[in-house]
């Protein structure tokens, strides 16, 4: 990360390795063997400890490099273990929320996803006796963080920017909730269920809302601990610049594949965004209720003026080009489609469509999306 600018990024989306969860161990006493034999001598307190000094000089990393204004949101689950026959809760979120605050994060309103899990052995301890039987953890933790005050959208670039990366009504009032019941696994095809189990990759659904309610399109998006992709992918679907670090090599050519099949993918689940709304537009017209607003390039009913000029950038292509990085191109803008009354003033790039339609205009990525491994 020592190549990444200072005060540059807008957005981390990320979820590191989880200590004191079994599967991370190896990773955690590569990078400090100290871990392995405090891990032998049945100290967990000790290594959850340790761990988390590994995960330290990453999070300090990550305040150098986002701007004033920008956010920070950390995907982690907390951890049990039985060591020397003691079952223990191993906090994770605690550790890092104290952790981003003292180095001068702003902690904000966390949100709480539930892991979906039907496994017989989720329940934990003595079973239907008392009183040795404990909770099932099935929750993990978005913790937010913003550096600095607000962010501010200063001239009409930025603005325009913003609004068109504004979100639905009805996509809202979901979204900025703090309990979300309904994130689910992965997108088809962007990698399969044991790679996704080996690796700990988070829902594509997750990362893409947070992307889009924390960033605004063209934003760069940084994730330090990129595991299969899913980050870059989700930036690359929503119009933002984004780069990834991974440590483990093995992961290159699934991060790639997951890559180079996002375009298909990516531009099913905007149709889908799209249709989506167009359901819940048919259904509040059928209970009478009022859409007072309409999209100036869509054409369909929305809800608050706001989101008059929200746009879908439809992927146009991804290339790869040499060093890891990623070019795509967009579907861009047409110019307006309807005035501020609702009058049509092009015909040929408006029509109300169930799939985003637009002209033959296209931009590419500023920066473009970046893969580093080290
Ligand atoms: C929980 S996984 C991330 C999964 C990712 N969000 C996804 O959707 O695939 C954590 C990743 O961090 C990587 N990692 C561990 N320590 C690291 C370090 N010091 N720097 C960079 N990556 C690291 C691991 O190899 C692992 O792939």
């Amino acid at each position: 990360m020592r190549d990444i600018n200072n005060f540059s990024v807008d957005l981390v989306v990320t979820s590191p390795p989880y200590p004191m969860i079994e599967m991370w161990d190896n990773i955690f006493s590569t990078q400090n063997p100290e871990i392995k034999k405090v891990l032998e001598q049945k100290k967990g307190m000790h290594a959850f400890e340790l761990m988390h000094q590994v995960l330290d000089p990453v999070w300090s990393e990550v305040y150098r490099v986002v701007k004033e204004g920008g956010f920070v949101c950390i995907n982690i689950g907390d951890a049990t273990r039985t060591i020397n026959g003691d079952f223990t809760l191993y906090p994770n979120h605690m550790r890092i929320q104290r952790y981003l605050t003292e180095l001068g994060f702003t902690p904000l309103p966390c949100i709480l996803w539930r892991k979906q899990t039907n496994a017989p052995n989720k329940f934990m301890g003595s079973g239907t006796l008392p009183a040795g039987a404990y909770v099932t953890l099935e929750h993990e933790y978005i913790l937010v963080f913003r550096k600095g005050s607000k962010r501010k959208f200063t001239n009409e670039v930025d603005k325009k920017r913003r609004r068109k990366s504004a979100i639905f009504w009805e996509e809202r009032n979901n979204w900025y909730s703090d309990v979300w019941f309904d994130v689910k696994g992965t997108l088809q095809n962007l990698n399969d269920k044991v790679t996704r189990l080996r690796s700990g990759a988070y829902p594509f659904e997750l990362v893409y809302r947070l992307i889009n309610m924390y960033s605004a399109k063209e934003d760069l998006i940084l994730d330090p601990f990129l595991g299969t992709g899913t980050t870059i992918a989700a930036s690359m679907v929503s119009g933002r610049n984004s780069i990834g670090f991974e440590i483990d090599e093995t992961l290159k050519d699934i991060i790639n594949n997951a890559l180079s099949s996002i375009e298909q993918v990516g531009n099913r689940y905007i149709t889908n965004r799209i249709s989506n709304h167009l359901d819940f537009v048919k259904l509040r017209k059928q209970s009478q209720k009022q859409i007072k607003y309409k999209n100036i390039y869509y054409g369909f009913p929305v809800i608050m003026s706001q989101e008059r000029e929200l746009y879908f950038n439809e992927i146009l292509s991804i290339k790869k080009i040499p060093e890891n990085i990623y070019k795509v191109s967009y579907l861009d803008t047409p110019e307006s489609c309807l005035d501020n009354e609702g009058n049509e003033i092009s015909s040929i790039s408006c029509s109300l469509p169930n799939r985003p339609i637009g002209p033959s205009k296209s931009f590419s990525g500023k920066k473009g999306n970046q893969l580093v491994l080290f």
